[in-house]
């Protein structure tokens, strides 16, 4: 076999780089081979030197089955920051992982954050993707970028309605010429659905069940509203009576059960939103409907519930864990045309 010369570490494109910091998931785009990362929010580092163990999807295995010396870090909380150092630490990893070279030339990168962000976040959130090697930061609105990921005009006057569940945070928003005009966020969204999971198994069966567990069920069995076929699943996790370890079979009508308060919530804040949006983009709505997007929007019947809600036709988006990273490689592939979308720095 020949000698053949590579002469791809002469090309600088490709090294600007998109991310979704979501509060479960970190995707990362780049605009040369697009969607290139996708982890969980997590990072495991040492208790006592505070060393790196696992990041990711690794740490992900671990759960709930790490050893006392090592400490599993979220970094993210309801969208936001909330261990800066372990955040550092986990983009660097991620972002090395993206960019296998070292390169001369340090990327240009974008960050989705959530629309309700503090001017505190945002320091936070820059100067921890500045201290992970990027060259210049922007950043973009949740809500617009999905929109722009979804492929919505997102500059026309007429309004469109975004709803972005996701693992923190539940953010409603109603986008007309290239700015938020109304919004609600909610810190209610796919783990609290898990939480209420896990709280209705421990009074219901005496079972204790962890947070992987209690996601699996409602990504299998859950469900947001009736539906026709009644399904089963055997859940193993321990009796707190007895201190065993048992399975116990639940079906999906329990599970909707249990998770019809925080459902309740998501639906009180999209009719808060609607109730407090300008007549002509209600009327504009009307026509077309809400648009679901974010992981949440993946469990079954939640766009049925919605719709029964509000009276309103409901879309889910296609690909709804992707839409928010994919928008804001777009706008950072454009960034001078999509400048008025950006959000000001200070
Ligand atoms: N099939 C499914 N059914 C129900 N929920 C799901 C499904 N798939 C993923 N989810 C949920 O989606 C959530 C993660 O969604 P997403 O990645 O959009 O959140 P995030 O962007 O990390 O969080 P946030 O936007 O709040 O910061 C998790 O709570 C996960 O359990
Ligand atoms: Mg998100």
């Amino acid at each position: 076999m020949g000698f053949r010369l590579n002469f791809k570490w002469l090309s600088f494109e490709g090294i600007d780089m998109a991310i979704d910091l979501g509060t479960t998931n970190t995707l990362i785009y780049t605009l040369k081979d697009g969607i290139v990362l996708d982890e969980d929010s997590m990072i495991a580092l040492r208790e006592d030197t505070g060393d790196f163990v696992a990041v990711g999807k690794d740490v992900k295995k671990m759960l709930g089955r790490t050893p006392d010396n090592v400490r599993i870090v979220r970094p993210m909380e309801d969208g936001v920051i909330a261990d800066f150092k372990a955040v550092e630490k986990m983009l660097r990893c991620f972002i090395q992982k993206v960019q296998k070279k070292k390169l001369f030339i340090k990327p240009r990168v974008i960050v989705a954050v959530p629309s309700g962000i503090t001017p505190v976040e945002k320091r936070a959130i820059i100067n921890s993707i500045e201290e992970s090697g990027a060259r210049e930061v922007y950043l973009i609105f949740e809500p617009i970028a999905a929109a722009v990921g979804i492929g919505l005009p997102v500059t026309d006057p007429s309004g469109n309605i975004i709803i972005d569940i996701g693992g923190g945070t539940t953010e409603i928003a109603v986008i007309a010429m290239s700015g938020i005009v109304n919004k609600v966020s909610i810190k209610i969204a796919g783990n609290e659905l898990d939480d209420a999971i896990q709280i209705y198994l421990y009074d219901r069966y005496n079972l204790a069940v962890g947070q992987v567990t209690a996601e699996n069920i409602k990504e299998t069995i859950g469900s947001a509203s009736l539906s026709d076929k009644i399904e089963e699943m055997e859940i193993r996790g321990r009796d707190m009576v007895t201190g065993l370890p048992t399975t116990v079979k639940v079906n999906s009508e329990e599970i909707r059960e249990a998770m019809k308060e925080p459902l309740g919530l998501m639906n009180n804040a999209i009719k808060k939103t609607l109730s407090e949006t300008p007549p002509e983009l209600a009327s504009d709505i009307v026509d077309k409907g809400l648009i679901l997007t974010g992981g949440g929007s993946l469990l079954s019947g939640i766009d049925k519930m919605i719709s029964e809600s509000t009276n309103l036709y409901v879309k889910i988006s296609d690909d709804p864990l992707e839409n928010v990273v994919k928008g804001a490689g777009i706008i950072l592939g454009d960034i001078g045309g999509y400048r008025e979308l950006l959000v000001n720095p200070d």
